[in-house]
């Protein structure tokens, strides 16, 4: 017993230490996955924005206009914007050798990054995208440090740059720590509105990771009451039972 105690310790002490120096999360996502205009609204910025670079291979154009309360024609017109068909995979044309040629690395496929990175990470990585003249394509992130990917919403959210403090830890070891950002150039969206955005992209992210949950969270109520009802019979019959019992 002893043993298997201090092993789940050990085991979550290294997570926590592989989640506490991994990446900087520092914003919470707070979506909705039960929000199907967010969820439309965050289909239509993965569409025009990621899909050139991302594909999501498990995923199909009818089963998101089904979940997502899209017509076929809706679903035609708003949001397939390649030749692709209605029962087509989510797929992409650019190859992994073209990615690895273009961009150094290929985007990889987004269907179950939520489940990956959990939404915090990923609404921290895609507002902490910042201008960095050392980088090859001129941007850098805070969340995924040296990034491949640019900042492809730069004209939404605008430019900001990155100030650091350096620090020196106990051992005497100097570091790099992030302050703040300043925005050097405004974007077509408010701080605000680019937030709302970019929760709205997450929250489909989400639920792509996770279709059925839809279905799951429709179901919770019901099972609530299922079980408050069986609760209140169960109650009445001990009632009844031991009514005799002296
Ligand atoms: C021009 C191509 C391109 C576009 C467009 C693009 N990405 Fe990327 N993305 C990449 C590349 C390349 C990487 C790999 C970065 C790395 O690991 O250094 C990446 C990585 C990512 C990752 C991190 C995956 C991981 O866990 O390491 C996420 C999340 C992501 N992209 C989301 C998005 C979203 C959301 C959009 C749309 C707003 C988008 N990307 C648009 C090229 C692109």
């Amino acid at each position: 017993m002893k043993k298997i105690i201090i092993l789940l310790l050990a085991l979550s002490a290294s997570s926590m230490s592989i989640a506490a120096g991994d990446s900087f999360v520092n914003e919470k996502a707070h979506n909705n996955i039960r929000s199907t205009d967010s969820l439309r609204r965050g289909a239509k910025t993965y569409m025009n924005y990621c899909m050139g670079c991302h594909s999501m291979n498990f995923q199909r154009y009818n089963r998101v206009a089904k979940d997502l309360d899209l017509t076929e024609d809706e679903m035609m017109e708003s949001l397939v914007l390649t030749d692709a068909k209605f029962v087509d995979k989510m797929e992409i044309a650019m190859t992994e050798e073209q990615g690895n040629k273009w961009f150094g690395k290929a985007g990889p496929d987004l269907t179950v990054i939520a489940k990956a990175r959990g939404v915090d990470w990923l609404f921290s990585y895609l507002v902490n995208f910042y201008q960095d003249e050392k980088q090859a394509n001129g941007w850098n992130n805070l969340t995924l440090p040296n990034a491949a990917m640019p900042h492809i919403l730069w004209e939404m959210q605008g430019i900001q740059k990155a100030n650091f403090v350096v620090e020196t830890d106990k051992d005497g070891n100097e570091h790099e720590v992030f302050k703040n950002f300043d925005q050097i150039a405004e974007g077509s969206m408010s701080q605000e509105e680019y937030r709302d955005t970019v929760r709205d992209l997450v929250n489909f992210l989400d639920y792509s990771s996770e279709p059925a949950k839809l279905i799951r969270m429709s179901y919770a109520p019901w099972v609530l009451l299922f079980v408050s009802i069986f609760t209140f019979l169960a109650y009445m019959l001990k009632v009844n039972y031991f009514r005799d019992v002296h």
